[in-house]
């Protein structure tokens, strides 16, 4: 039986997730609220051990089938490893990316459809559903600006602005599908972000 509260954090390379997943812990340190952060792909040893064949900058013939498939199968082990024991246990899960982010990559970037990345990824979108997902709405010319450019050996990184720009664009594509996505625009200072997402959390009840 589930009973803690599964959120999600998606945007591009550079959009803030990771301050704004430390503002949100601060917070909720503070407020005595029971929590875990973790992130994909990786989050726990297997999951981790994927995490360095995808990532690594050597892999670029890749195919971007066998992409998405590994991309699925270490979320599949951090679901068990992890996310699935911390919502039991009744603590807020917290992931830094999860089912969104294969499907604006690989099924909207890459080009290999949302249907087929929704296939292999059904069993997360119908069990393992997030009760919200916060997308930081910032567009990647922007988001690499404020990170000072990209990781020249993260495989992933390596892509152009225009691979970028379909990941955003695949994300907004997103948005009527799947409602339990917001967008919260990213335009002000990192503590303004960070209190429109408490805000948000507190309206639809993850957190009181
Ligand atoms: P990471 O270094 O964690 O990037 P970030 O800090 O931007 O989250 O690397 C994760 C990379 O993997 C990132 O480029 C996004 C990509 N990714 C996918 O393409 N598909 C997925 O399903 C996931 C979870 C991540």
């Amino acid at each position: 039986m589930v009973k803690g509260k599964f959120i999600t954090f998606e945007g591009c390379e550079g959009s803030g997730k990771s301050t704004q997943i430390r503002l949100l812990s601060e917070y909720l340190d503070k407020a005595g609220i029971p929590y875990i952060v973790t992130r994909e792909p990786g989050g726990s040893p297997i999951a981790e051990q994927l995490r360095k064949i995808i990532l690594d900058g050597k892999n670029m013939e890749m195919c971007d089938e066998c992409e998405a498939l590994l991309y699925a199968a270490a979320r599949f082990q951090h679901l068990k490893d992890i996310v699935v024991p911390a919502l039991e246990d009744g603590k807020l899960v917290i992931c830094d990316r999860y089912v969104d982010s294969s499907l604006a990559y690989q099924g909207v970037a890459r080009g290999l459809g949302t249907d087929f990345v929704e296939s292999i990824n059904s069993r997360a979108l119908e069990e393992f559903q997030p009760d919200l997902t916060v997308f930081l709405n910032i567009p990647p010319d922007a988001a690499f600006n404020r990170k000072h450019g990209a990781d020249k050996n993260d495989r992933m990184e390596k892509q152009g602005l225009d691979f970028h720009m379909r990941v955003y664009e695949g994300y907004l594509s997103l948005l009527p599908k799947y409602p339990r996505i917001c967008a919260v625009e990213c335009g002000g200072s990192k503590y303004e972000t960070s209190e429109k997402i408490i805000s948000l959390l507190k309206s639809k009840g993850i957190i009181v």
